[in-house]
């Protein structure tokens, strides 16, 4: 039995097969990258993992269970967080408050103050900003929010749509340092979706190439790195 577990998954949006069957397995503390060009179907995944779509046909699993008999609220509540596509933070709100709303769920207060003080410590930049409306942010100090935010709900499976995407190459390398760090330090499993296989590859250890729908190449993230398709379609060699 997996840690977390994807099986021959079918998404549909109307007549569009989006998701044509895929399967994944995700280990407890690895980081694990599903790559895939624009339209491959990577957000669909994370959504219907996260309970916003519903598959046709097919299951998510995690410990064992299946998730589909339960509401995105209640998958959030079992530590699956989803970390959206451009980093969707609440604009209006200051950074501390986007960073409490991420930990809605918890009742332990004490707790709370912790992962405060750890996630201003892996972004002191959040800190210094933490009276600051989030939609004043720049993009990349609004992807490390919308990542902090995630942390504050004790994930115990991270899933993340894109980080890097829309940032300058210096910002992409803090972030993926970040993850990489995340899942060294504190054992946190990762699903790691990404159209930049160079950076994805580098800090994770096995992945998944998603073609319209399909999964076609899988592997150890060194394996995928040295593999000729995977380095012309998606490393550009
Ligand atoms: N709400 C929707 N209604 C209809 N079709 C959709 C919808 N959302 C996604 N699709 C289609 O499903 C397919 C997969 O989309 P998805 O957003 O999962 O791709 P992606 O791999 O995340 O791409 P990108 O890298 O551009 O974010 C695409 O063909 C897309 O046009
Ligand atoms: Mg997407």
């Amino acid at each position: 039995m997996a840690f977390f577990e994807i099986q021959n998954l079918h998404v549909y949006y109307g007549f569009i097969h989006a998701l044509k069957g895929i399967s994944l397995t995700v280990e407890e503390g690895e980081i694990v990258t599903l790559i895939g060009a624009n339209g491959a179907g990577k957000t669909t995944t994370l959504r219907t993992i996260s309970g916003l779509l519903q598959p046709q046909e097919g299951d998510v699993r995690f410990n064992g269970e299946s998730l589909l008999k339960y509401r995105p609220h209640e998958i959030v509540k079992m530590g699956i967080i989803h970390v959206p596509e451009g980093r969707r933070v609440f604009a209006r709100m200051t950074v501390q408050e986007n960073l409490e709303m991420g930990a809605y769920v918890r009742e332990d207060k004490d707790g709370i103050a912790e992962d405060l003080k750890r996630v201003f410590k892996l972004f002191p930049r959040l800190e210094e900003r933490r009276g600051q409306l989030a939609g004043t942010l720049s993009g990349g100090e609004q992807q490390m929010l919308a990542i902090g935010r995630a942390l504050m709900s004790r994930p115990r499976v991270l899933l993340m749509d894109e980080p890097s995407m829309g940032l300058a190459p210096v910002l992409v390398e803090e972030i993926f340092d970040t993850i990489k760090e995340l899942n060294e330090t504190q054992n946190l499993t990762i699903l790691l979706v990404e159209q930049n296989a160079h950076m994805a590859l580098q800090i994770a250890h096995r992945g998944y190439v998603l073609e319209t729908g399909v999964i076609t190449i899988a592997g150890s993230a060194q394996e995928l790195a040295t593999n000729p398709e995977v380095q012309k379609a998606y490393l550009g060699m």
